[in-house]
């Protein structure tokens, strides 16, 4: 369903990412997880068509994003870094706003995808309120919203559990989770805990490649005796300077 291939971008003579391919299908939560600074936003947006590669390309339900990328937006929701932007507007207008640009020009449809939205993301009691008034934890809720609102088959996530609280975490862990058996979900983090309570593959980033493409056992198996996060940081300090 998500396809990187070979993504690739240089700003001036930096490689940001390099080589960057995996596959995501229906069912799968892939955890992509690197350090500060690996590629993984660089990544995410190429992929989603928000930034244009140097090489390489994403393919979302066998479309190619720089080819089709009507068609291929239509099948995924992105959660960028950034969060929500017109923080002017209330939860309720910006959602409207959204279901507009996705096509929903009809008032009942858009009634009821915005309902849907706001159900499953817990946000009915800050509905009314204006985004710049919400907490980080509500914001991304927000972001969550604008991304699932048209029930697409895949879901590209930029750190969608950053600078919540514990309690916050697991809300929108739980939220991702039970989104997970209907569609194919790539969720970038550098919470290891994170990727073992939620992902069923793992992808590790590091200086823009791929280092690790496994599962959460299939790493703590290749390497007995460590958790997870040895492992990460072993793999990840080995390459540093190379
Ligand atoms: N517009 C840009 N111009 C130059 N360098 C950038 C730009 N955007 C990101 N980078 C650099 O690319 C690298 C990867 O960034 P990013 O993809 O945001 O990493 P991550 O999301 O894994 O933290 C970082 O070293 C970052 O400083
Ligand atoms: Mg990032």
């Amino acid at each position: 369903m998500i396809e990187a291939k070979n993504l690739t971008k240089d700003y001036g003579n930096f490689r940001a990412a390099d080589n960057v391919s995996f596959t995501v299908e229906k069912g799968d939560i892939l955890g992509f997880l690197g350090p500060n600074g690996a590629g993984k936003s660089t990544t995410m947006k190429m992929l989603t068509g928000f930034l244009s590669p140097t090489g390489g390309t994403g393919v979302i339900g066998g479309n190619d994003i720089q080819q089709n990328p009507l068609e291929a937006k239509r099948l995924f929701g992105y959660l960028p870094e950034s969060g929500p932007l017109y923080t002017e507007m209330t939860v309720k207008e910006f959602l409207t706003f959204i279901a507009e640009i996705r096509g929903y020009h009809d008032k009942d449809a858009a009634e009821s995808v915005i309902k849907r939205a706001i159900k499953i993301c817990h946000l009915k009691e800050v509905r009314n309120q204006t985004i710049e008034t919400l907490s980080k934890g509500y914001r991304q809720r927000v972001g969550l919203a604008q991304a699932v609102l048209h029930d697409p088959p895949c879901l590209i996530l930029d750190e969608p559990t950053d600078g919540l609280d514990p309690n916050q975490k697991r809300e929108v862990r739980k939220l991702i989770t039970s989104m997970a058996k209907q569609k194919a979900i790539v969720l970038s983090t550098h919470i290891l805990e994170e990727v073992d309570s939620m992902c069923n593959r793992i992808i590790i980033i590091a200086n823009g490649k791929v280092i690790v493409d496994s599962t959460p056992d299939g790493l703590r198996e290749k390497h007995p005796g460590k958790s997870l996060e040895d492992i990460f940081c072993d793999l990840t300090t080995s390459q540093k300077g190379s």
